[in-house]
C-alpha cells in the first residue's frame, strides 16, 4: 500500500484519464495540472511527476524539454506514460532520458509500483547526457526492477571508474528485486524490455543479469545462490570502463593488440572489487573467469573445467546468449532458439548438461 506519496499528472485535459483514476484513487493524493508551455509549475517536494504523453499532444518536443529542463521544480522524479506511438516523438528528441517511459495500456498495481520506487528514491533524477538515454522503454510489469537495475549499474560504473564508493547493500536490494520480478512476470518481457534500450552497455549488463536469474530460477537454485548469481552477472563486465571507448564501440572485429586489451576486463573489474570488504569469492570468480571455457581455451587465467564452478558456467552461458540475441551493428541479432543452437555446437567448452536444461528457454527469449 502506497502512502505519503503525492502525484501530480501534467496534461492538457481537466480530467484524470481513467486509467489514472483507477490506479489512483483512496491510495495516493493526486493533482491533475493542465500545463502551459512556459509556464513554471511547483510542484513541491515529495511529488512524482507523470507527463501524459498522449494528452500532451498540443506541446513541442522542444516545449517538454524546457517544461522538463527548467519549468518543473524542484526536479522530480518524472515519468511519461503513453500509448507506444507517443514514445516516438520523445524518443526522436532524447526527452526519454529525463525519466522512465510505461506504455499503456498498463496494469494499476504496476504504475503504483513504479511510483511507489520512484518516490522512495533517495535522491531527484538526474538526467542523462544528452545523447545518452539511460532511462528510456521499460516495459510495464519490471519496471521497479529495470529502473532500480539502471541505478545500480550507473553507481557500479562510477566505482568502476574510481569516481564513487560500492553501494553493496544497493546492489543486493536490487538484485533481490529482480529475483522477485523474473520470478513472478517471466523472462520474456524482460528481454523484450532490455532490447529496447537505447544504450548498449546498459542493454548488455541488465540482459545478462535478467538470463543468468532467470537460468538460475530455471535450475531451482537455492535464494542464497540467486542473490550471488545476480550480484556476479551485474558486476560481471564492469572491468570494462578501464578499456578506450574506441575499442569498446569498435563496429568490426578488433586487432590482435586489441583483442588482448579486451581479454583484460575480466582481471580490471575483479582486482577493483578484490579490495573490498564483504564481496563473495563466488561474485569474484564471476568477475575473473565469465570468459573461461572448460577445455582451457578461454580467458584471461586458460582454466580447466574442474576449476570453473557451476555459477561462472551458468553466467558465461548467460553473457553468450546475450552477446548472441543482442542488435550489434555489425551482426544481425539471433532468436532465442538460434542462439541455443549456436552454443549446443561448442562441446567441451560449455557445461552441456546445464545449456540442455536451459534450451527451453530458448523460446522464450
Ligand atoms: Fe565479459
Ligand atoms: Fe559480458
Amino acid at each position: 500500500m502506497i502512502s505519503g506519496v503525492h502525484v501530480v499528472v501534467l496534461g492538457e485535459n481537466e480530467h484524470l484519464p481513467e486509467d489514472f483514476r483507477r490506479a489512483f484513487t483512496g491510495l495516493v493524493s493526486v493533482r491533475h495540472m493542465r500545463i502551459k508551455a512556459h509556464e513554471a509549475v511547483d510542484i513541491g517536494n515529495g511529488t512524482v511527476v507523470i507527463i501524459d504523453a498522449d494528452r500532451a499532444a498540443s506541446f513541442s518536443p522542444d516545449e517538454i524539454e524546457d517544461l522538463v529542463q527548467n519549468q518543473i521544480r524542484p526536479v522530480r522524479p518524472l515519468i511519461f506514460v503513453g500509448q507506444a506511438k507517443s514514445r516516438t516523438p520523445l524518443a526522436a528528441h532524447n526527452l526519454l532520458r529525463f525519466g522512465t517511459f510505461m506504455c499503456r495500456p498498463f496494469s494499476t498495481g504496476s504504475l503504483l509500483d513504479i511510483v511507489q520506487f520512484l518516490s522512495s528514491q533517495p535522491r531527484a533524477v538526474e538526467p542523462a547526457p544528452a545523447g545518452k538515454a539511460s532511462r528510456t522503454w521499460i516495459v510495464d510489469e519490471h519496471a521497479p526492477a529495470m529502473s532500480a537495475g539502471e541505478n545500480v549499474l550507473a553507481d557500479l560504473f562510477s566505482f568502476a571508474k574510481g569516481q564513487s564508493r560500492l553501494n553493496q547493500p544497493d546492489l543486493i536490494k536490487t538484485g533481490d528485486l529482480l529475483i522477485g520480478s523474473l520470478a513472478e512476470s517471466g523472462l520474456n518481457s524482460w528481454v523484450h524490455g532490455v532490447r529496447q534500450h537505447h544504450d548498449r552497455t546498459y542493454q548488455h549488463c541488465l540482459l545478462v543479469v535478467g538470463l543468468a536469474v532467470g537460468f538460475a530460477l530455471k535450475l531451482q537454485f537455492r535464494q542464497s545462490d540467486l542473490r550471488l548469481v545476480a550480484k556476479g552477472a551485474f558486476l560481471h563486465d564492469i572491468g570494462k570502463v578501464r578499456l578506450p571507448l574506441d575499442i569498446l564501440d569498435k563496429p568490426g572485429k578488433l586487432t590482435d593488440a586489441e583483442s588482448a586489451m579486451m581479454r583484460m576486463h575480466p582481471v580490471y573489474g575483479e582486482e577493483a572489487m578484490r579490495l573490498e570488504a564483504g564481496v563473495e569469492p563466488e561474485v569474484l570468480r564471476v568477475m575473473r573467469s565469465h570468459h573461461e571455457f572448460l577445455d582451457g581455451s578461454g580467458y584471461p587465467d586458460g582454466l580447466m573445467g574442474e576449476h570453473i564452478d557451476d555459477l561462472v558456467r551458468l553466467t558465461t552461458i548467460a553473457d553468450m546468449v546475450a552477446a548472441l540475441i543482442e542488435q550489434r551493428p555489425y551482426k544481425a541479432p539471433l532468436s532465442g532458439e538460434e542462439a541455443f543452437e549456436v552454443l549446443a555446437d561448442m562441446h567441451g567448452k560449455l557445461d552441456m548438461p546445464i545449456l540442455k536444461a536451459l534450451a527451453p528457454l530458448g523460446r522464450l527469449i
